[in-house]
Protein backbone atom coordinates (compact mmCIF):
# COMPACT_ATOMS: atom_id res chain seq x y z
CA UNK A 1 0.00 0.00 0.00
CA UNK A 2 1.30 3.38 -1.10
CA UNK A 3 1.99 5.76 1.60
CA UNK A 4 -0.31 9.03 1.03
CA UNK A 5 -0.23 11.52 3.23
CA UNK A 6 -3.47 11.35 4.60
CA UNK A 7 -5.90 14.88 5.60
CA UNK A 8 -4.52 14.77 9.49
CA UNK A 9 -1.01 14.34 8.22
CA UNK A 10 -1.23 17.51 6.14
CA UNK A 11 -2.80 19.77 8.64
CA UNK A 12 0.11 18.75 11.07
CA UNK A 13 2.81 19.39 8.37
CA UNK A 14 1.25 22.61 7.99
CA UNK A 15 1.15 23.40 11.70
CA UNK A 16 4.91 21.74 11.81
CA UNK A 17 5.45 24.76 8.86
CA UNK A 18 3.85 27.76 10.48
CA UNK A 19 5.87 26.83 13.76
CA UNK A 20 9.00 26.71 11.85
CA UNK A 21 8.58 30.19 9.75
CA UNK A 22 7.48 31.57 13.10
CA UNK A 23 10.58 30.78 14.69
CA UNK A 24 12.54 32.23 11.68
CA UNK A 25 10.36 34.93 11.99
CA UNK A 26 11.21 35.81 15.77
CA UNK A 27 14.81 34.54 15.69
CA UNK A 28 15.33 37.40 12.64
CA UNK A 29 13.09 39.66 14.75
CA UNK A 30 15.44 39.17 17.54
CA UNK A 31 18.89 39.16 16.15
CA UNK A 32 17.89 42.63 14.31
CA UNK A 33 17.44 43.90 17.67
CA UNK A 34 20.92 42.38 19.14
CA UNK A 35 22.38 43.82 15.65
CA UNK A 36 20.90 47.28 16.91
CA UNK A 37 22.16 46.51 20.38
CA UNK A 38 25.09 46.37 19.12
CA UNK A 39 25.81 49.34 17.02
CA UNK A 40 24.18 51.45 19.87
CA UNK A 41 27.07 49.63 22.14
CA UNK A 42 29.74 50.54 19.35
CA UNK A 43 28.74 54.07 18.97
CA UNK A 44 28.72 54.16 22.44
CA UNK A 45 32.56 52.73 22.61
CA UNK A 46 33.70 54.95 19.23
CA UNK A 47 32.37 57.95 21.85
CA UNK A 48 33.92 57.15 24.97
CA UNK A 49 37.27 56.75 22.58
CA UNK A 50 36.94 59.99 21.19
CA UNK A 51 36.25 61.40 24.59
CA UNK A 52 39.72 59.42 25.96
CA UNK A 53 41.81 58.97 22.92
CA UNK A 54 44.24 56.96 24.71
CA UNK A 55 41.88 54.09 23.51
CA UNK A 56 41.97 55.11 19.90
CA UNK A 57 44.96 53.63 19.25
CA UNK A 58 43.66 50.30 19.99
CA UNK A 59 44.78 47.73 17.89
CA UNK A 60 47.58 50.27 16.20
CA UNK A 61 50.99 48.51 17.63
CA UNK A 62 53.25 51.92 17.64
CA UNK A 63 55.66 51.42 20.24
CA UNK A 64 58.69 49.85 18.33
CA UNK A 65 58.09 52.21 15.62
CA UNK A 66 57.59 55.09 17.57
CA UNK A 67 61.03 54.06 19.52
CA UNK A 68 62.22 53.90 16.17
CA UNK A 69 61.85 56.93 14.36
CA UNK A 70 62.49 58.87 17.45
CA UNK A 71 65.49 57.62 17.54
CA UNK A 72 65.86 58.05 13.75
CA UNK A 73 64.55 61.76 13.36
CA UNK A 74 64.07 63.66 16.03
CA UNK A 75 66.58 62.24 18.82
CA UNK A 76 69.71 64.20 17.44
CA UNK A 77 68.12 67.83 18.61
CA UNK A 78 65.71 66.82 21.02
CA UNK A 79 68.55 64.26 22.49
CA UNK A 80 66.99 60.38 23.47
CA UNK A 81 66.12 61.58 27.07
CA UNK A 82 63.69 64.30 25.36
CA UNK A 83 65.23 67.17 27.37
CA UNK A 84 66.75 68.86 24.13
CA UNK A 85 69.46 71.33 24.27
CA UNK A 86 69.01 74.49 26.18
CA UNK A 87 68.24 77.92 24.23
CA UNK A 88 68.86 75.42 20.58
CA UNK A 89 66.14 72.41 20.76
CA UNK A 90 63.35 72.71 22.60
CA UNK A 91 62.74 70.06 25.50
CA UNK A 92 59.79 67.47 24.61
CA UNK A 93 59.36 66.57 27.83
CA UNK A 94 56.83 68.44 29.48
CA UNK A 95 56.21 70.32 26.53
CA UNK A 96 52.82 72.18 26.65
CA UNK A 97 51.98 70.84 22.93
CA UNK A 98 53.11 67.46 23.54
CA UNK A 99 50.65 67.64 26.43
CA UNK A 100 47.77 69.02 25.19
CA UNK A 101 44.82 66.81 25.11
CA UNK A 102 44.15 67.67 21.01
CA UNK A 103 47.56 66.49 18.89
CA UNK A 104 46.52 68.85 16.30
CA UNK A 105 49.71 71.21 16.81
CA UNK A 106 51.75 68.14 18.02
CA UNK A 107 51.11 66.28 14.62
CA UNK A 108 51.59 69.77 12.20
CA UNK A 109 55.04 70.78 14.04
CA UNK A 110 56.39 67.82 12.34
CA UNK A 111 54.54 67.79 8.99
CA UNK A 112 54.80 71.66 8.42
CA UNK A 113 58.23 72.53 10.75
CA UNK A 114 58.02 74.75 13.45
CA UNK A 115 59.50 78.26 13.19
CA UNK A 116 60.18 80.97 15.02
CA UNK A 117 58.04 79.91 17.95
CA UNK A 118 58.59 80.38 21.73
CA UNK A 119 58.73 77.58 23.69
CA UNK A 120 58.64 77.88 26.99
CA UNK A 121 60.01 81.42 27.35
CA UNK A 122 62.77 80.52 25.04
CA UNK A 123 62.73 81.85 21.29
CA UNK A 124 64.77 79.20 18.86
CA UNK A 125 66.91 80.44 16.83
CA UNK A 126 66.87 77.51 14.32
CA UNK A 127 63.52 76.24 12.61
CA UNK A 128 62.48 72.31 13.08
CA UNK A 129 62.07 71.57 9.33
CA UNK A 130 59.30 69.46 8.48
CA UNK A 131 59.25 65.63 8.39
CA UNK A 132 56.28 65.44 6.13
CA UNK A 133 58.18 62.62 4.50
CA UNK A 134 57.30 60.14 7.54
CA UNK A 135 54.29 57.89 6.79
CA UNK A 136 51.38 58.60 8.80
CA UNK A 137 52.41 55.36 11.10
CA UNK A 138 55.52 56.98 11.44
CA UNK A 139 54.20 60.02 12.97
CA UNK A 140 51.45 58.67 14.55
CA UNK A 141 53.94 56.37 16.25
CA UNK A 142 56.49 58.95 17.32
CA UNK A 143 54.13 61.05 18.39
CA UNK A 144 52.96 58.77 21.16
CA UNK A 145 56.15 58.06 21.77
CA UNK A 146 56.96 61.24 22.70
CA UNK A 147 53.39 61.62 24.76
CA UNK A 148 54.23 58.69 26.72
CA UNK A 149 58.28 59.19 27.44
CA UNK A 150 59.91 60.56 30.10
CA UNK A 151 57.01 61.05 32.57
CA UNK A 152 54.71 62.47 29.86
CA UNK A 153 51.62 60.88 30.06
CA UNK A 154 48.92 62.31 27.04
CA UNK A 155 46.42 60.95 25.05
CA UNK A 156 47.81 59.02 22.19
CA UNK A 157 46.29 58.68 18.49
CA UNK A 158 46.43 56.36 14.90
CA UNK A 159 47.36 56.98 11.44
CA UNK A 160 43.86 58.06 10.61
CA UNK A 161 44.37 61.33 13.12
CA UNK A 162 47.48 62.38 10.88
CA UNK A 163 45.62 61.54 7.71
CA UNK A 164 43.38 63.86 7.93
CA UNK A 165 45.88 66.89 8.67
CA UNK A 166 47.99 65.96 5.93
CA UNK A 167 48.10 69.10 3.44
CA UNK A 168 45.85 71.19 6.06
C1 LIG B 1 67.17 69.68 13.23
C2 LIG B 1 66.69 69.62 14.60
C3 LIG B 1 65.33 69.04 14.87
C4 LIG B 1 64.86 67.81 14.49
C5 LIG B 1 65.54 66.74 13.67
C6 LIG B 1 63.53 67.71 15.07
N1 LIG B 1 63.22 68.85 15.74
FE1 LIG B 1 61.50 69.25 16.72
N2 LIG B 1 62.08 71.14 17.03
C7 LIG B 1 63.33 71.66 16.73
C8 LIG B 1 63.36 73.08 17.05
C9 LIG B 1 64.55 74.00 16.85
C10 LIG B 1 62.08 73.40 17.53
C11 LIG B 1 61.60 74.76 17.96
C12 LIG B 1 61.38 75.66 16.76
C13 LIG B 1 60.87 77.02 17.12
O1 LIG B 1 60.37 77.22 18.22
O2 LIG B 1 60.96 77.89 16.26
C14 LIG B 1 61.31 72.16 17.53
C15 LIG B 1 60.00 72.03 17.94
C16 LIG B 1 59.32 70.84 18.06
C17 LIG B 1 58.00 70.70 18.59
C18 LIG B 1 57.09 71.82 18.99
C19 LIG B 1 57.05 72.10 20.40
C20 LIG B 1 56.15 73.28 20.65
O3 LIG B 1 56.04 73.61 21.81
O4 LIG B 1 55.58 73.85 19.73
C21 LIG B 1 57.68 69.38 18.56
C22 LIG B 1 56.40 68.71 19.04
C23 LIG B 1 58.79 68.70 17.97
N3 LIG B 1 59.78 69.61 17.68
C24 LIG B 1 58.81 67.35 17.71
C25 LIG B 1 59.77 66.75 16.89
C26 LIG B 1 59.67 65.42 16.38
C27 LIG B 1 58.55 64.45 16.66
C28 LIG B 1 60.74 65.21 15.61
C29 LIG B 1 61.10 63.97 14.83
C30 LIG B 1 60.09 63.49 13.90
C31 LIG B 1 61.53 66.42 15.62
N4 LIG B 1 60.90 67.33 16.41
C32 LIG B 1 62.73 66.60 14.94
C33 LIG B 1 64.38 70.95 16.18
C34 LIG B 1 64.30 69.69 15.64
Amino acid sequence: MKCRPSQSHLSIYTALFSFLFASFLLTAALYETTEAGDTLTSQRVLLAAAKAPAKASKGFDWKKLGAQVYTNTCAACHQPNGQGVPNTFPPLKGNAVVLAKDPKDHIQSILKGVQGKKIGGVAYQTPMPPQANLSDEEIAAVVNHERTSWGNNAPTLTPEDVKKLRGK
